[in-house]
């Protein structure tokens, strides 16, 4: 049985040291894999601070290549985000000191932000959780984290070496995995007690898949998305999409019968696959049923601040990938057709531009303080995780007709020829990535960069 991953106490000040590991992901189907790991862990540890203080990380590499760790979701200062834009890798051997605070309570994750399609693949992210500033642990009895992640195996239970950075996987949907894990294992038995009030904390680490997750007859709401509190809560009746870099926080409500088991599944099609088994523990059989849950306090991010009326818009066409229709494309200042594209390992690009992440010219540049409009157009044969740097943002459009915006997300999937508009208040200075969350393809030319001032 798996021991509860659940959280440490809030803390301010932690070390997560990046190096080489093995772990049990097969679930000793196989001889235990060899992984990087923060702390030797994989996921690494939860960190875990309260909103509006400051966490300090002290981030050892003991790998033999430069790492880096990105807070993906936080509103962070600019030049903690661990980017390439802000912050050069830190070296074999050396550490390095983040030291930033959260201003949003909630679920987010850390990673590495370098050869993410190496380093991320091999184990290196973790959990970070905001808690609010304002307790709200009287709503729930307990936590249940789960972190979705997906491995690529050979049947000795090692990463296939071969398929990391490879040009099938850079031009197609990504690098998939044959083996799902939960937690750093695969189908997992966690306890939880019987009539307990769960606040669940899902995360989607993989490479590339989109997971549609299902909790079977359990009831549960959906309270948060990508850390931020919906409005509402809505009961989840459909599978939850998570696409890669995404998060959701629910309540789960665990039934009296002890003994019972529950899938945790990950739908595909008409197919329910095993992800987690949640087996009830004997709990506390008076205790009353729980009112039906409430929204969780708001964050400091206010829609009221978006000026709709008049934003700056940007246009973004995300174009390329197998079976698309890009031919040509600039990278490194040079325009190159699509062969010596993919001979340079190339496969994507925005507005024409392959790696932007690394041309002097962002996607745009505004004053801080300026509501921007991003129209997203998926001119490719393939899905899209989009993640902005520093900012949420909310989607207003689609196939341009106006939409309700919708909850404040880091990350939203652009299926195969969608348009989608999404609206951010640009107010944080700095120099900010927006990529596909899909690592390979974020490697291989989606990612770009706007500048904030
Ligand atoms: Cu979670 Cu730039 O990434
Ligand atoms: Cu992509």
């Amino acid at each position: 049985m798996l021991p509860p991953f659940r959280s440490s106490e809030a803390a301010t000040q932690y070390t997560i040291t990046a190096q080489k590991s093995t772990a049990p992901i097969t679930n000793g189907e196989t001889a235990a894999t060899a992984i990087w790991g923060y702390n030797g862990e994989v996921p690494g540890p939860v960190l875990r601070v309260t909103q509006g203080e400051q966490l300090n990380v002290r981030l050892v590499n003991e790998l033999e290549q430069p790492t880096s760790v990105h807070w993906h979701g936080i509103r962070i200062v600019n030049n903690m985000d661990g980017s390439p834009l802000v912050q050069d890798p830190v070296a074999p051997g050396e550490s390095f000191d983040y030291q930033f605070i959260a201003p949003d309570a909630g679920t987010y994750w850390y990673h590495t932000h370098t050869r993410g399609f190496e380093q991320m693949t091999r184990g290196l992210y973790g959990m970070l959780i905001v808690d609010e500033k304002i307790p709200t642990d009287d709503a729930f009895d307990d936590e249940l984290l789960l972190v979705f992640d997906d491995w690529r195996l050979g049947d000795d239970g090692q990463i296939e070496e071969e398929s990391i950075g490879a040009m099938m996987h850079r031009s197609h949907a990504g690098r998939m995995g044959n083996w799902g894990s939960v937690n750093g294992r695969n189908k997992p038995t966690i306890e939880a007690l019987a009539g307990s009030r769960l606040r669940a904390r899902l995360v989607n680490v993989c490479n590339a898949r989109i997971l549609n997750i299902t909790f079977g007859e359990l009831a549960s709401w959906i309270i948060a998305l990508d850390g931020q509190p919906t409005a509402k809560v809505s009961s989840l009746s459909t599978p939850l999409e998570l696409a890669p870099g995404q998060r959701a926080d629910l309540v789960i409500d665990i039934p009296k019968e002890p003994d019972a088991t529950f899938l945790v599944g990950v739908k595909v099609r008409d197919t329910v696959y095993e992800a987690a088994y949640l087996k009830v523990k004997p709990g506390d059989s008076t205790r009353a049923a729980r009112p039906a849950p409430v929204p969780l306090p708001a964050n400091p991010l206010h829609a009221s601040e978006l000026n709709l009326d008049k934003p700056q818009p940007v246009k973004l066409h995300m174009l390329g990938g197998a079976m698309g229709s890009m031919s040509e494309a600039r990278l490194g200042g040079k325009m190159v057709d699509i062969r010596s594209l993919v001979q340079q390992g190339k496969a994507w690009a925005f507005n024409g531009i392959s790696d932007m992440d690394k041309s002097p010219d962002p996607l745009f540049s505004v004053t801080r303080g300026t509501t921007v409009t991003v129209d997203m157009f998926n001119d490719t044969r393939w899905p899209h995780a989009m993640h902005v740097h520093g900012h949420h943002f909310k989607v207003i459009s689609k196939e341009g007709v106006k939409v309700d915006p919708g909850p404040w997300r880091d990350t939203h999937l652009m299926q195969p020829a969608e348009r989608h508009t999404i609206a951010l208040l640009a107010d944080n200075p700095g120099d900010w990535l927006m990529h596909c969350h899909m690592v390979d393809h974020a490697a291989s030319g989606m990612t770009g960069w706007f500048q904030v001032t």
